[in-house]
């Protein structure tokens, strides 16, 4: 282009032809412009027969001051032009998204996925999974040193039951201890929360562990209003995990009957129990909502699922599991909440103006095999087919009455008394 331009230019420099080739080309130029601004696509684009003959006439009249070329040269610099401003408005655009990026930390978490792991093409349909099992952290024994020494003997697989327990559960305690072993579990651990169930469970050869006197998250549990104690557990978990250990979380009110580490998938952050009681319930559905006023959408559909319990999951060693855990007890120490309804939020809003999701990844639990209490006792064992159904723990959680009902539970699945479980109401009598 450039160089047909020079050539133009140098041939009219001659005498009245310059003047003639001046006016021609000032003619040009204005036609052009006025060309290329009010026809940006080009005059001769959507053309009829008619005006194709006009333009072969017109191209042939103007050629002698070359009206035409410089018409299409002008426009094609203009063309140019706008090619470059919509390059540069790429290039403006692309630079606000990063810096929003930066704002949010986000390019800093892309930057990190790319050093870690190395940018893959889209293989075909049918082969292609997404990232639900995520890296474990890298174990930091700084954190607790007199915890990871304890932990070296007891974990199997760097994994392992904890429960917390404190002197007023004591005999549950017992019920909850006698069946881990009656199951031949050694990997698990009491956490003591006073020097009394230290001293209970060392007595009962129960692996227990209490935390240093003037340890920071101690120091809540003397000093403390109710909130900082039920963010307790998750802080305490949260070293187990810095150490590079997965937790099955055990409350106390819980009977094992086999060995879960038999039945864990570990393919996610939280592998959890659920408070459901049917496929439904436990494993998610659309509940469709009417709102007849609306005619002809008057049907809205709901995702939901019941929710998981906060007592009884296995979460691994993981990132999200670890911003899980300092999410929850943040808000608990906040505000007066119940743990197990911030548990279930953290889990599962998704991000939305002002608030970033957790996105970790999620496994309900088989309700049949982890089971609780309502679906033992109002659904299952008025079942034909009870008999067949062999869990791996029952957690009394829907009833107020543990204590014996665990006890009943230990009759009828260990001792085989048949009637054990037939003087408990379905529900409580409030
Ligand atoms: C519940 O789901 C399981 C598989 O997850 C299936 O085998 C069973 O038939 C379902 N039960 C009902 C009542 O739909």
């Amino acid at each position: 282009m450039t160089g047909r331009r020079e050539t133009l230019l140098r041939g009219g420099s001659q005498g009245i032809r310059v003047s003639r080739l001046a006016m021609a080309v000032g003619a040009g130029i204005f036609v052009g412009c006025i060309f290329a601004f009010a026809y940006p696509h080009g005059f001769f684009r959507s053309e009829t027969p008619q005006t194709q003959q006009q333009r072969s006439s017109l191209q042939v009249s103007s050629a002698p001051c070359e009206s035409s070329e410089r018409t299409n040269l002008l426009k094609s610099e203009v063309n140019s032009l706008m090619e470059k401003n919509a390059g540069l408005k790429k290039q403006v655009r692309e630079l606000t998204l990063k810096l929003q990026q930066e704002e949010q930390g986000k390019d800093q978490a892309q930057k990190q996925f790319l050093v870690l792991g190395k940018q893959h093409k889209a293989g075909p349909v049918g082969t292609v999974k997404s990232l639900r099992t995520n890296p474990t952290v890298l174990p930091d024994e700084t954190v607790n040193p007199r915890l990871a020494k304890l932990l070296k003997k007891v974990a199997i697989n760097r994994e392992l039951i904890v429960a917390l327990a404190d002197i007023h559960v004591r005999d549950m305690l017992n019920v909850w201890s006698d069946s881990i072993k009656r199951v031949g579990i050694p990997n698990y651990l009491v956490v003591a929360l006073d020097d009394d169930t230290l001293k209970y469970c060392e007595s009962k050869g129960v692996p227990a562990y209490k935390r240093d006197p003037d340890d920071k998250v101690d120091s809540v549990l003397r000093t403390a209003s109710n909130h900082a104690i039920s963010g307790l557990k998750f802080q305490i978990l949260r070293e187990f995990l810095q150490l590079g250990y997965s937790v099955l979380l055990s409350d106390i009110d819980i009977v094992y009957l086999q060995n879960p580490f038999d039945h864990l998938y570990r393919d996610c952050d939280v592998e959890s129990m659920s408070d459901g009681h049917d496929n439904m319930t436990a494993y998610g559905y659309n509940d469709v909502s009417e709102d007849p006023k609306m005619g002809w959408a008057r049907f809205a559909h709901t995702m939901r699922i019941w929710v998981y319990n906060s007592g009884f999951f296995y979460i691994r060693p993981t990132i999200p599991s670890i911003e899980l855990l300092d999410r929850v007890a943040d808000r608990l120490s906040k505000a007066k909440l119940w743990d197990q309804a911030v548990f279930n939020e953290e889990l599962y809003f998704p991000s939305h103006p002002g608030y970033d999701g957790l996105h970790a990844s999620r496994r309900t639990m088989d309700f049949y095999l982890f089971m609780n209490s309502k679906v033992l006792f109002k659904i299952l064992r008025h079942e034909h087919n009870f008999a067949q159904y062999k869990p791996v723990v029952l957690h009394v959680n829907y009833h107020p009455d543990k204590l014996p009902r665990m006890k009943a539970i230990v009759e009828y699945y260990v001792n085989g008394k048949q009637d054990a479980l037939k003087a408990f109401p379905d529900g409580s009598d409030w």
